[in-house]
């Protein structure tokens, strides 16, 4: 696992089209992202007060957006954490290897997109917050 910091997560501000009613964002691979797109998925019916993530990857990057309402992410390289609200559409956090990401306070009807870089993998999960202080301490 290649070690990255809290500081390599940053938020893209995708570009957006005010053409008609409504707005559009359009995200490419090779354009506005760090990486070429390989799954899709999203978080939606989240209920109030509920986590989600609590978990790292060995390899996969992702890109969370907020396509509808507003989440925390929080993003732990095993020694620093920041915490970043999405609350836009066209607001989108990059997600290096090995961040342990919390995503919490999501509003009612929230949708949570994740752009992937890699297709589904379980063995590419950490899931034990402990073990993953002991993999990144080795890094
Ligand atoms: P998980 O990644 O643990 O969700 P979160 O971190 O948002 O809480 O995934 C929840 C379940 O969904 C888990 O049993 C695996 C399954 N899953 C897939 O089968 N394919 C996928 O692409 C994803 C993201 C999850």
């Amino acid at each position: 696992m290649k070690k990255y910091s809290i500081f390599d997560c940053h938020v893209i501000c995708f570009p957006r089209h005010k053409n008609r009613a409504g707005n559009i964002t359009v995200v490419e691979n090779k354009q506005e992202l760090p990486f070429d797109v390989q799954r899709i998925y999203y978080l939606y019916d989240i209920p109030g007060g509920e986590d989600r993530g609590a978990h790292a990857h060995i390899l996969l990057q992702s890109v969370i957006i907020a396509a509808s309402g507003s989440f925390d992410v929080t993003v732990n390289d095993g020694y620093n954490s920041k915490t970043v609200q999405l609350n836009r559409p066209y607001y989108g956090l990059h997600i290096q290897p090995g961040m342990w990401r919390n995503l919490n306070n999501f509003s009612s009807g929230a949708i949570c997109l994740v752009l992937a870089s890699e297709k589904y993998n379980a063995d590419d999960y950490i899931r034990d917050y402990d073990e993953f202080k002991q993999i990144i301490k080795a890094v």
